[in-house]
């Protein structure tokens, strides 16, 4: 079976941040979002996947190559953007005979794909989508199901909203609905094909029970962080225990299975402790990530891949994106910081700050609560 990613929205509530950053690429716990939707879609033995893209897809292209985690991509590239529905026709030849999944871009979930599947097939259905229970439903479609399971009624984003439950963003597709796709321009799943379908009686709802996580807002991308950092940290002890160091009585921090601490023991020089960094869990510390003795990371702190953090720089509640560089005696507290960013020594940052990707914050830089920083 084939997936495809919707990845071509222009992510504009995550702005500054997905301005250099598509949002595939944004770390999720430290690790691109690409690479856990790779993972969840190889759990359900899917490992052909299709990206929709038009809005940085050179990047993107770049970035993830045609194999990822073992699974082969294909890239759809839009010239225009197509809206949800417009990439699948357009990706019709990819796909093939058979039913197919798509996902939007932007969710984080453990929802069981094969047991998507499974239904879909026993159901004989056109569409099968899997459903969410939010406490705010205002931003997403709902949908009413009969007792069987069935879809009756499929509604658009809306403020007066009476069900909570809603597309969670997630199908099962079969192929014949590809034809229900005009060509060539946009058009919408949520408001053309389902309600459609929903008409004929020939979508059916599967309600999810576990986590889902829709990161396309910067509060829902904190949430999301926050709350799986939190999750992957209780229920992964034995990756705690594959990084403890000699010398050190507990593990540093929780880490990623790709993911290594590096604490720089040469340039730190003998009698420097290893552990001279300070760490207060729940962290995560990423792949080839350099932590000088001096610094103090956490609680609640992400670093992506390849972050370094000099001698006597505290982070603490903050996500940092991969290739950032934290010169010494920083105190940030509460921001999020895009890719590839410099920030000079001295440098304080105040809770709610974000700064855009590939910035450079000079030296002693006061950075206010909540403010922007764009490139
Ligand atoms: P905002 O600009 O913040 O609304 O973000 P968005 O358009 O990226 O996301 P939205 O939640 O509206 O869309 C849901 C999913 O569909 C996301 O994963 C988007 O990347 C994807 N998407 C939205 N529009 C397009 C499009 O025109 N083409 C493709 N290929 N994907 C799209």
């Amino acid at each position: 079976m084939k997936a495809v990613i919707l990845a071509g929205g222009y992510a504009t509530r995550l702005r500054p941040l997905s301005c250099s950053n598509p949002k595939l690429l944004f770390p999720v716990v430290g690790v691109p979002l690409i690479d856990l939707m790779v993972r969840w879609l190889k759990q359900a033995g899917i490992d052909d996947v299709i990206l929709a893209v038009n809005h940085l897809s050179d990047k993107l292209r770049t970035e993830i190559g045609a194999k990822r985690l073992g699974s082969k991509i294909t890239f759809s590239i839009e010239e225009n953007p197509l809206g949800t529905a417009g990439p699948i026709r357009l990706a019709k030849n990819f796909l093939g005979d058979e039913p197919f999944v798509v996902i939007n871009g932007d969710i984080v979930s453990d929802v069981n794909l094969k047991q998507m599947i499974r239904s879909h097939e026993e159901n004989n259905a056109k569409a099968t989508v899997s459903l969410v229970t939010v406490p705010d439903a205002r931003q997403y479609g709902a949908a009413e199901l009969n007792q069987a399971g069935r879809i009756t009624k499929f509604e658009e984003k809306s403020a007066q909203r009476k069900s909570q439950t809603v597309n969670a963003g997630v199908y099962v597709l079969d192929p014949s609905i590809i034809h229900l796709i005009p060509p060539a321009r946009p058009s919408s799943m949520e408001s053309m094909i389902f309600p459609r379908l929903a008409s004929e009686g020939s979508i059916w709802g599967q309600k999810h029970a576990g986590y889902w996580y829709d990161i396309g807002t910067i509060p829902n991308y904190l949430k999301a962080n926050k709350e799986l950092l939190v999750r992957f940290h209780n229920t992964s002890p034995s990756k705690l225990a594959q990084h403890e160091r000699p010398g050190q009585s507990k593990p540093a921090a929780f880490m990623g299975d790709r993911v290594a601490f590096q604490l720089l023991e040469r340039q730190s020089g003998p009698g420097i402790p290893v552990n001279g960094v300070s760490i207060t869990q729940p962290c995560f510390i990423g792949e080839a990530s350099t932590l000088r003795p001096g610094a103090s990371i956490g609680p609640s702190t992400i670093l992506a891949r390849g972050v370094n953090v000099d001698h006597g720089s505290k982070v603490r509640d903050s996500i940092i994106f991969e290739y950032t560089s934290i010169a010494g005696d920083c105190h940030i507290d509460g921001a999020i910081i895009g890719e590839r960013v410099s920030i000079g020594s001295g440098t304080k940052i105040g809770p709610g700050a974000i700064i855009a990707g590939e910035v450079n914050i000079p030296s002693n830089s006061i950075i206010k609560q909540k403010a922007i920083v764009l490139n």
